[in-house]
């Protein structure tokens, strides 16, 4: 980290530490959820799924939030520590274009100024989100160094925080980066595995066999995975983006192809070349496209308390189609990483333990912003009939 960043890190990790032990702040944060945001989002028992995998499939529908994604938690919480440190300013990256929404959205709600970095490649396949955060009254900046993806649309706010610090909060998008990021992003995170632990226990009278996520940075996986940690009996599973085919080396799964090396100042998987650069990363999904991984995850796949599989752009557009042709339901690109890997799970464990056998799968955005993505992928939208019908395949089944 740049020296000038340390002592702001210091201060923060003061801030929030003080923060979390205050009541009236950890209420309020609840409020701000829960009147603004929509939480507690649903536990949905997907029936349609359930019968093609036999195991009970429940959803987190965390695309039922505001603003369309889990990220809505994680920012209301920063949002407020801003205001609570009395900073007038935010940045933050985006990749997807999510967490920059949802940062705009804070800042509107919360009359902060906001400026977004945006890696370029991003801002073209996420013009939506684009569009939105400028409705919002954000200042969108694209940054075109290196693979104009997430990781420079990083480097280029640090490089602003070093010069704004003084009055500029980071409200950083994912459970990575320095200290105290990975930690008070998984806190602000966490009310998603909470939540389904006792929606679950409430509604099925059982804990779930299994609880499966995707992760790019890390933060929904961590936000399900920390209440099922001490949980032995539940299997733990991330899905990493694959790419093309982790063989391929366009991909950007970190923990299962990656060496631990040092990135945005956390020490954790990296996928670096021989001589430890950081190298490009590939997915189809832009909130997944990230050559670094939050820390904790390193640390669950090192001790072997979570299993990290890679998904490939394929695999993950397949379960998007069927996830919206068999539930109605049209999950992120992201998501879909984690339903596609995670009905596998289900598969094993149905035919393991019978039809009883539960998974729960964050759903932790809705894919109105990956349309175009998909509009490409399947040739839709030619309303002349020429387009072929989209095939929706079930884990396992060939298209
Ligand atoms: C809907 C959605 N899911 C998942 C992610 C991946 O981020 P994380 O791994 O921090 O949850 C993103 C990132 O933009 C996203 O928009």
């Amino acid at each position: 980290m740049p020296e000038a960043l340390v002592k702001a890190l210091d201060e923060l990790t003061v801030a929030w530490q003080d923060a979390m032990a205050d009541e009236a702040f950890v209420s309020e944060f609840e409020r701000v959820l829960r009147d603004y945001a929509g939480t507690p989002s649903r536990l949905y028992h997907a029936e349609r799924l359930s019968r093609q995998v036999g195991a009970r499939v429940l959803l987190k529908r965390e695309d039922l939030n505001h603003t369309g994604a889990h990220k809505i938690r994680n920012v209301m919480g920063q949002a407020l520590l801003t205001k609570r440190m009395g900073k007038t300013r935010v940045i933050a990256e985006t990749g997807a274009g999510q967490h920059g929404v949802a940062s705009a959205t804070a800042a509107a709600w919360f009359d902060l100024d906001c400026t977004v970095y945006m890696g370029a490649v991003d801002t073209r396949r996420q013009a939506l989100n684009v569009a939105r955060m400028q409705l919002l009254g954000a200042k969108v900046v694209p940054v075109e160094s290196g693979s104009a993806t997430l990781k420079d649309a990083i480097n280029e706010a640090l490089r602003d925080w070093v010069a704004s610090v003084d009055h500029t909060a980071y409200l950083f998008g994912t459970a990575a980066g320095p200290h105290p990021f990975p930690s008070m992003v998984r806190d602000f995170c966490r009310g998603i595995g909470d939540e389904a632990r006792e929606q679950c226990l409430e509604q099925y009278g059982v804990l779930p066999d299994a609880v499966a996520a995707c992760v790019g940075g890390g933060s929904n996986a961590i936000g399900l995975f920390t209440a099922f940690l001490e949980d032995e009996g539940v299997e733990i599973h991330g899905f990493e983006p694959g790419g093309d085919g982790v063989e391929t080396g366009r991909h950007a799964a970190t923990i299962h192809a990656g060496e631990a090396g040092v990135l945005h100042g956390a020490r954790t998987y990296v996928l670096q070349d021989e001589d430890g650069q950081t190298v490009e990363s590939h997915s189809i999904s832009a909130g997944l496209d990230y050559p670094g991984v939050g820390p904790q995850h390193s640390w669950l796949a090192a001790m072997g308390r979570a299993t990290y599989t890679p998904v490939t752009d394929r695999q993950a557009m397949d379960a998007m189609a069927l996830l919206s042709r068999t539930e109605g339901i049209i999950p992120a690109i992201e998501s879909a990483h984690a339903v596609a890997g995670a009905l596998d799970v289900a598969r094993r464990l149905g035919e393991e333990k019978g039809p009883d056998a539960t998974v729960i799968i964050n759903l932790s955005g809705r894919g109105d912003k990956d349309m175009g993505t998909a509009i490409e992928w399947f040739g839709l939208g030619d309303a002349e009939g020429e387009a072929e019908p989209v095939v929706a395949t079930a884990p396992g089944e060939e298209a």
